[in-house]
């Protein structure tokens, strides 16, 4: 695992660095999309690229981690909504091109089922931006979450509810109890794993992942077991790894031609 602190305004352009190249490399590439704050700045300066010409994803595709279950199609929160005015709306992806779980259907197994069958047929994910949740989560997966999950119902915790509250008001009760998200095992098949964590409130959360024990409690220490897993933090969301100075020093003598 790769562990890179630097300022937001860095990382955002670190991570855009990657998505460029990938897209220089394979136009058709399948990106995976996180929701939420962490990954904005990303997306600002892909769209800032995309419209100076530096980069197209014309011909790319793109699944998204994770979606509430509860809300009406048109909510301005449901993650298909945000994912399209965040990130879709401002790049010249294709209309259709973006996939994710449907919080919708009637059916919610066959929905999460139907969800990994386009994953695969897609040939699985290129590169997956992440953030991380307070309690240790990636997608929704929340502590306890199976290690060998696939896309599922899950319940999401009061802690991630709370969280989550300012994008609905402030008031907690009109954040949906339930999600679909990827499983951790769905998000280990990508093949690059980016994830994007600032502020002190991801500290403890940080700490665990790079450094802890791997354990369901603390779900995105799985990621410990990926063979390509970037991890890009601010020194805020650093504060409490122990061994910061060496991945300070790691990071200032990678040669620039390696990338992430
Ligand atoms: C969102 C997602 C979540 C968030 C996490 C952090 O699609 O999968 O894991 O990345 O809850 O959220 P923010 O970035 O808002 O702090």
């Amino acid at each position: 695992m790769e562990v890179v602190i630097e300022p937001p305004g860095v990382i955002a352009a670190l991570v855009a660095d990657a998505v460029e190249g990938l897209l220089a490399a394979k136009p058709e590439a399948v990106l995976g999309l996180a929701t939420g704050s962490s990954p904005q700045a990303v997306y600002d300066e892909l769209a800032r690229r995309c419209a100076a010409g530096r980069l197209s994803f014309a011909r790319a595709r793109a699944f998204m981690l994770d979606e509430y279950v509860g809300l009406p199609a048109d909510h301005p929160e449901r993650y298909r909504n945000v994912i399209d005015r965040d990130f879709a709306a401002r790049v010249d992806i294709a209309p259709g091109a973006v996939h994710g779980p449907d919080g919708t259907a009637d059916d919610l197994p066959a929905a999460c089922a139907a969800y990994e069958a386009t994953i695969a047929a897609a040939g699985g994910v290129d590169l997956q931006l992440l953030g991380i949740g307070t309690d240790g989560h990636i997608g929704f997966n929340e502590p306890g979450s199976s290690l060998a999950s696939r896309t599922r119902l899950k319940t999401l915790t009061t802690q991630t509810r709370a969280d989550n509250a300012r994008f609905f008001g402030g008031d907690v009760g009109r954040v949906p109890r339930h999600c679909l998200t990827q499983g951790l095992a769905t998000i280990m098949s990508a093949r690059h794993l980016v994830l994007v964590a600032t502020g002190a409130g991801k500290a403890e959360a940080v700490h665990h992942l790079v450094e802890g024990p791997v354990s369901a409690m603390w779900p995105a220490t799985i990621m410990q077991h990926h063979p390509h897993a970037t991890v890009l933090v601010d020194d805020a969301a650093a504060s409490r790894l122990q061994l910061g100075a060496y991945y300070r020093e790691v990071f200032a003598g990678k040669p620039a031609w390696q990338g992430l």
